[in-house]
């Protein structure tokens, strides 16, 4: 089952998809990561990322997910675990550069398509429901206003122990808004099909038993529609026999009835 989860930056998107992957035992997949880790190893290679054509240098890359029981994951790209140097200044400046790229985004998408198969994800991200999976059995939009977003990216900093001004974290927020709503491709846009869940003024968990209860809803339907299909299929094979006992009864014939029909 593919469940996703788009929305703008601070919405609360990676931590309740996270959460919600423990609960349910899906595995849980930051599509913003690999764009940092695309952009981390051009930086790290001196590439240009602006003025180069990099997809082939992308695409030999050897990018992995090492999926941890707690709901987390590893990031590792030719076997280097890259999962904190991705979330560096440095990289989150440039990372809209190579984010705005049809080229590059065709590649992270095939990536994430491969990732997937056969298997239960909740995957986060701008595209995630709108482009990368139309098909998912679940969507969510997850948003909050921009001060809430800001506020929370604030204590993010905090915790990691940078000193920003608040100020300056909304007016970041707000050009990362900006870019992430108006790039050509891979814009972030609500799907039609997608829950929409406004997380201002609601705790982590509320959110996560939301979306739970949706996606229970959704797998109790598909579990009721699979059955309806079975009891139909069922219905089919056994029509005919039933019609020619039904026509011999009629003409006084003796039937034998036994428990497969019934
Ligand atoms: O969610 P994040 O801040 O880690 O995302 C990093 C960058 O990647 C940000 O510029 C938005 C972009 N991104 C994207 O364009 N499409 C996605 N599906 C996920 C992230």
């Amino acid at each position: 089952m593919i469940v996703t989860i788009d929305g703008p930056s601070g919405a609360g998107k990676s931590t309740v998809a996270n959460q919600l992957a423990k609960r349910l035992g899906f595995r849980h997949i930051d599509s913003g990561a690999i764009y940092r880790a695309l952009t981390l190893l051009a930086l790290k290679h001196n590439r240009d990322i602006e003025g180069e054509d990099l997809s082939d240098f992308f695409r030999g890359l050897d990018i992995r997910y090492e999926f941890l029981d707690d709901g987390s994951f590893r990031l590792l790209v030719n076997g280097e675990d890259v999962s904190d140097a991705i979330r560096s200044d440095e990289v989150s400046n440039k990372v809209s550069i190579v984010a705005k790229k049809k080229e590059y985004r065709d590649i992270v998408n095939d990536i994430l398509r491969r990732l997937v198969v056969g298997g239960d994800f909740v995957l986060d991200g701008r595209d995630m429901g709108s482009e990368v999976f139309p098909n998912a059995e679940v969507k969510f939009y997850l948003t909050a206003s921009l001060e809430e977003r800001a506020r929370r990216r604030y204590e993010d900093y905090k915790m990691m122990g940078i000193e920003k001004d608040m100020g300056d974290v909304k007016k970041e927020l707000e050009e990362r808004d900006e870019k992430d709503m108006n790039r050509e491709y891979g814009a972030l846009k609500k799907a039609d099909d997608s829950f929409y869940i406004d997380t201002t003024n609601k705790k982590i968990k509320e959110v996560v038993e939301e979306m739970e209860t949706k996606i229970k809803e959704r797998l109790q339907k598909e579990e009721e529609s699979d059955a309806d299909e079975y009891f139909q299929q069922l219905l089919e094979e056994k029509r005919e026999p039933i019609m020619e006992d039904i026509e011999g009864i009629k003409k006084g014939k003796v039937v034998h009835i036994d428990d497969s029909v019934v």
